[in-house]
């Protein structure tokens, strides 16, 4: 198993609790530190069972105010980019393993933005159309494409305006959904809201004027934090 993240503290602390784990230290925003790992990847791992792309930041971009837009690219690059370039280079080493498995890891907000975030909120959607469309061009392929949608997790992802903002309401853990998702791709399943996205994904369909105005609600609620 190969971990692949900027922090090299955690990744120390992985290898200590995860026998066998290796870990390669690299910041997907930066396309030179993209290329490195995809270089890595080719000389080291000649075959694989799973790709899981689940590094992601989420900023606060005001564009009524002033946007930083080296932020929003490496927002872009992390959240997007670097899944799909990912992807790109992983099919050949799934290629012909029984089983084999691309899981891209969206969230709720992919069924309807949230305002304050309105960079990842793309990103997001932007990965949930690329999920669908891969799957149909890899379908014949054998390999499975999965995409874990999470609702909002109690992760250092959440910014204290957006707890302030929450209070109240229930945040899952990792623990919680991790497992739900891991028994859902067992049973077969690819596309797999947990917890509340579940409910986004039925209002953006229903009742998707009703579920803006409630984004747009909680919009106000950070901004007021
Ligand atoms: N928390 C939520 O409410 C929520 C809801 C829906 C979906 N999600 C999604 O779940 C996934 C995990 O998020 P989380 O909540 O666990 O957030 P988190 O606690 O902030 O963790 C983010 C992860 O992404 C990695 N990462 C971030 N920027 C990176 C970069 N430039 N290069 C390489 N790795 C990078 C981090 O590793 P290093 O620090 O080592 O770089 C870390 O492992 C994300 O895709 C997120 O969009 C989260």
């Amino acid at each position: 198993m190969l971990a692949v993240g900027r922090d090299t503290d955690k990744q120390t602390a992985a290898r200590s609790k995860v026998p066998g784990l290796q870990t390669f230290a690299a910041d997907l925003a930066d396309p030179a530190q993209r290329l490195r790992l995809r270089d890595f990847l080719k000389a080291e791992l000649h075959s694989c069972e799973m790709l899981i792309n689940n590094a992601g930041i989420m900023r606060a971009v005001k564009f009524n105010r002033i946007a930083d837009a080296t932020a929003i690219e490496a927002e872009i690059a992390v959240n997007l980019v670097a899944p799909i370039e990912l992807t790109a280079l992983f099919i050949p080493l799934l290629r012909g393993r029984p089983d084999a498995c691309i899981v891209n890891v969206s969230s709720g907000l992919a069924y309807a933005p949230f305002p304050n975030a309105p960079v990842y909120s793309a990103t997001k959607a932007a990965l949930h159309s690329f999920n669908q469309s891969l799957r149909i061009q890899l379908r014949a392929s054998g390999l499975h494409v999965v995409e874990i949608i999470p609702p909002t997790l109690d992760t250092p992802m959440i910014s204290a305006d957006l707890r302030t903002a929450m209070k109240g309401q229930r945040m899952e853990t990792v623990e919680t959904v991790t497992s739900a998702a891991i028994r859902r791709i067992e049973a077969g399943q690819t596309e797999i809201p947990l917890g509340a996205s579940s409910m986004l994904r039925i209002l953006s369909r229903l009742a998707p004027g009703l579920l803006m105005r409630q984004m747009a609600a909680m919009n106000d609620r950070v901004s007021a934090a």
